[in-house]
């Protein structure tokens, strides 16, 4: 059983004299975001500095027994946090691969591999132990995770939500994308180049519309927008939304924001705002 150090002079609750059956009460009731039943967890940890994470995020990084992660540098900025805890990185070959329309029927050695890390997840639950899967943001926005709700459906997966880049990107724009004078409706998507939501045809709404970039090319991104949106349609870029020292906005027009952007030197945490939401004028109010 695992040992856990109580600061000088201070009674545990194990020896305070407490009832056994209250205390059970207390455990149950406070939920395993308390740390105290072990669970397999989907944890979200917002888009930037530790602090915007929330309590009980963090709460259940502290009682994880292990945690998975796909690394990149949220190994760094939640580094005090994870210090001494067992931090195994997730074999993303495998994963960001797996779709669960698309389950690689064809090829057995990622299978092998996916299903060798789930039973030994399902293992270290079994055992007792706080399995935490962590991402940035919040993980079920664009995130890659609804194979693994599914898979573990039957041992019960609870998501903790975490803010994201949505939310801070908003936050840094000072911007409300339900209040714009011709839209209430905001569309949250990226540039797929197949199926029904292309960008252009999402444009066509003049709904507000925030765009993941993840790794598209940001000039394919300007040239389907503005197919359908005015040409003085405002948009914003945030980099960094969250991180309070290397934040950044770029803003403009759809007609204007090329010649203030350096498309090479965008970071990966970029992210689009486009809409007549972004120019502050209120439903009503004519521009
Ligand atoms: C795979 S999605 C993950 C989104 C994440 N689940 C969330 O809720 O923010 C990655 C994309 O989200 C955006 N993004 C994530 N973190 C960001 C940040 N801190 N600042 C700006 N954009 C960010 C970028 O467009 C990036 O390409």
């Amino acid at each position: 059983m695992k040992q856990y150090a109580n600061r000088p002079g201070k009674k545990s609750i194990f020896q305070s004299g407490i009832p056994a059956v209250f205390l059970f009460g207390i455990l149950f009731l406070s939920g395993p975001a308390q740390g105290r039943a072990a669970g397999l967890y989907l944890v979200g940890l917002g888009p930037g500095d530790p602090d915007l994470a929330t309590v009980r995020a963090l709460k259940l990084v502290q009682a994880a027994d292990l945690i998975y992660t796909f690394g990149g540098d949220i190994l760094e900025r939640f580094a005090d946090h994870l210090k001494g805890k067992d931090v195994r990185e997730l074999p993303s070959d495998v994963f960001l691969r797996y779709n669960v329309r698309r389950p690689d029927p064809g090829d057995p050695e990622p299978q092998k591999k996916r299903q060798t890390f789930l039973d030994s997840v399902r293992q270290s639950v079994k055992s007792g132990e706080n399995v935490v899967f962590i991402d940035n943001g919040d993980p079920l926005i664009s995130g890659p995770w609804v194979w693994m709700l599914r898979e573990f459906e039957s041992i019960g997966i609870e998501v903790v939500p975490g803010i994201s880049s949505v939310n801070a990107g908003l936050a840094a724009i000072g911007r409300d994308p339900t209040w714009a004078p011709h839209t209430h409706t905001v569309i949250l998507t990226s540039d797929r180049p197949h199926g029904r939501d292309r960008l252009e045809t999402l444009a066509a709404l003049q709904s507000s519309m925030v765009v993941f970039t993840h790794r598209s090319k940001f000039e394919d991104i300007i040239r389907k927008l503005k197919s359908h949106y005015p040409p003085a349609t405002p948009i914003s870029i945030v980099l960094y939304a969250g991180y309070k020292e290397k934040q950044a906005v770029i803003s403009g027009t759809l007609q204007d924001i090329e010649s203030k952007v350096q498309p090479d030197s965008l970071p990966f945490e970029n992210i689009i705002f486009v809409g007549d939401f972004i120019s502050g004028v209120l439903p009503g109010f004519s521009m």
